[in-house]
């Protein structure tokens, strides 16, 4: 799994098209999602409940009755978050109230992209009025997602103007749940883990208008130690295969062109059907599917990935050449205590496969650095193995303690100072590695699909079937949506520059 989006791209902000829907008469929602690309999959699905009831999406949370937060609680930080944009809702109190009347206080909109400054108190300015976020009054306030299942009504008590908490292994109780709020109940809660059953929308509202997302396995039985997603996902459950074909085939008439499978463990994925597909066939069975260009699929664990998965990546050139595959350490021994279930020459071996196939695969990965008692030497091995495996992107994290993961309390804690210090070197022999690899590409071709429009003139971005960020120029006046042809002409750590040959 991840929970962090692509490495952003190195010039310039790029934007699709895609607004929010406008029309309907009900009322209104705003969702901002935190956290991986499952999240992000589910929000599209929550929307697609809630635009079926008649509510209107608005983009900022002022304008909005029911406001809902899809929360990540994978590291410290992250769960932090959501309890900060909670206190900007926190209601006015009596004090403000009448600041608010005799006109020394003004409430700011809680702009999502000015909230770098500023907190959610009410700080006198010098000289003026006072201001101070948004406020809940007359809203229905919703957390949903990890953070909700970890904290459950917890989550009541720290913020009381929340009235809906509902972890995504409960979010089939979703409409329910809005409905007992519309009929005014004050707080309602989904925090079951224990179904067998996945969360499946007639609706659901995509965001992107080429790549449709697709969870085919939720929850995750791996039990990694210092993870969380076993308690706040649940425990495995995979969707069948017939409904996922279906689904991918109403998406290529649709018009998407790109399906991503999704799981914390995708090939993990155990067809609950008397099909009883392998990952590896489900894969090359949603490639068969007419119209559609590309297949990704994220996240793989080491543990069940097999030669089966490359050799369909070999068959089909429409699977992309790209395997998410966390190694999370390089050395055994950290691996063990991480209850990983593999050793570094296992993972290599797994590498090696991947290595030797007939079309090159793009390799990225996860890595924790300071777990407890990664010694300098354990450190040491995870830097080797950047250097022999020439990852094409690694997403590096600082150990993070959480609630009641086996980590939390196991012996010999690095010290945050000292966890800073090997992510900056880790980061920065990747960013070397990755630096002289892309160099490599200069003067080669890839196919792009092209997601993202420059404000600068004749300038675009789109992926690499790799997943490698290009940007481009071509004086075309519309590309979005399609498929070019692009020759490398520079090449940046994170990302390619290039000129559109043709299509
Ligand atoms: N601390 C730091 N990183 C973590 N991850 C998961 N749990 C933790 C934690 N407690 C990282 C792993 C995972 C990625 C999504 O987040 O590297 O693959
Ligand atoms: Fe967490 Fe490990 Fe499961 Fe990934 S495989 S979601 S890291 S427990």
């Amino acid at each position: 799994m991840s929970d962090e989006k692509a490495p952003a791209s190195e010039s310039g902000h790029y934007m699709y098209g895609g607004g929010l829907d406008d029309g309907a008469t009900g009322q209104t929602f705003y969702l901002e999602t935190f956290g991986c690309q499952m999240n992000d999959h589910d929000s599209e699905k929550v929307a697609g409940v809630l635009l079926a009831r008649g509510y209107r999406q608005v983009d900022g949370p002022e304008a909005a009755k029911v406001i809902l937060y899809n929360t990540c609680s994978i590291r410290e930080k992250a769960a932090q978050k959501v309890f900060s944009r909670l206190g900007e809702l926190r209601p006015v109190d009596e004090q403000e109230r009448k600041w608010i009347e005799e006109g020394r206080l003004e409430l700011r909109s809680a702009d999502p992209k000015s909230r770098a400054t500023g907190g959610a108190g009410s700080e006198p300015q010098s000289g003026g009025v006072r201001t101070r976020r948004l406020q809940s009054a007359g809203k229905i306030i919703g957390v949903l997602g990890c953070v909700a299942q970890q904290e459950g009504e917890e989550i009541f008590e720290r913020a009381p103007w929340v009235s809906l908490v509902c972890g995504s292994a409960s979010y089939r109780k979703l409409p329910q749940l809005i409905a007992e709020l519309e009929a005014g109940n004050r707080r309602v809660t989904g925090l079951d883990t224990d179904t067998d059953e996945t969360f499946e929308t007639e609706i659901t509202r995509r965001d992107n208008p080429w790549r449709a997302y697709l969870t085919i396995i939720e929850g995750c039985d791996k039990a990694c130690s210092y993870c969380v997603v076993p308690f706040t996902r649940g425990p495995e459950r995979s969707r069948g295969s017939a409904s996922i074909l279906e689904e991918v085939r109403r998406l290529a008439e649709a018009g998407y062109s790109e399906v991503q499978l999704l799981g914390q463990t995708v090939n993990s994925y155990a067809d609950p059907s008397a099909r009883k597909m392998r990952f590896s066939e489900l894969l090359t069975a949603v490639a068969e599917v007419n119209g559609i260009r590309r297949v990704r699929f994220t996240t793989s664990h080491p543990r069940d990935f097999g030669k089966d998965i490359v050799e369909a990546i070999e068959a089909r050139q429409n699977i992309c050449d790209h395997v998410h595959l966390p190694v999370q350490s390089g050395s055994t021994a950290v691996l063990r205590a991480m209850a990983r279930t593999y050793s570094r020459e296992e993972y290599l071996e797994k590498i090696a496969l991947m290595k030797a196939a007939r079309r090159p695969i793009s390799i990225t990965t996860d890595m924790i650095v300071g777990f407890p008692g990664e010694t300098e030497k354990d450190f040491e091995e995870t830097l080797t193995l950047l250097d022999e495996v020439q990852y094409d992107s690694v997403f590096a994290f600082k150990y993070s303690p959480r609630p009641n993961t086996p980590s939390l309390k196991m012996a010999d804690a690095i010290p945050e100072e000292e966890k800073g210090r090997r992510l900056a070197i880790l980061m920065d022999r990747q960013r070397e590695i990755q630096r002289v690899q892309n160099e490599k590409l200069v003067g080669e071709t890839f196919e792009v699909l092209v997601d993202g429009k420059s404000r600068r003139e004749n300038q675009w971005s789109g992926h690499t079937s790799s997943n490698r960020v290009m940007n481009f120029t071509s004086p075309e006046r519309e590309l979005l949506g399609d498929y070019v042809q692009v020759k490398v002409v520079s090449a940046m750590p994170n990302s390619l520059v290039g000129e559109m040959l043709g299509r």
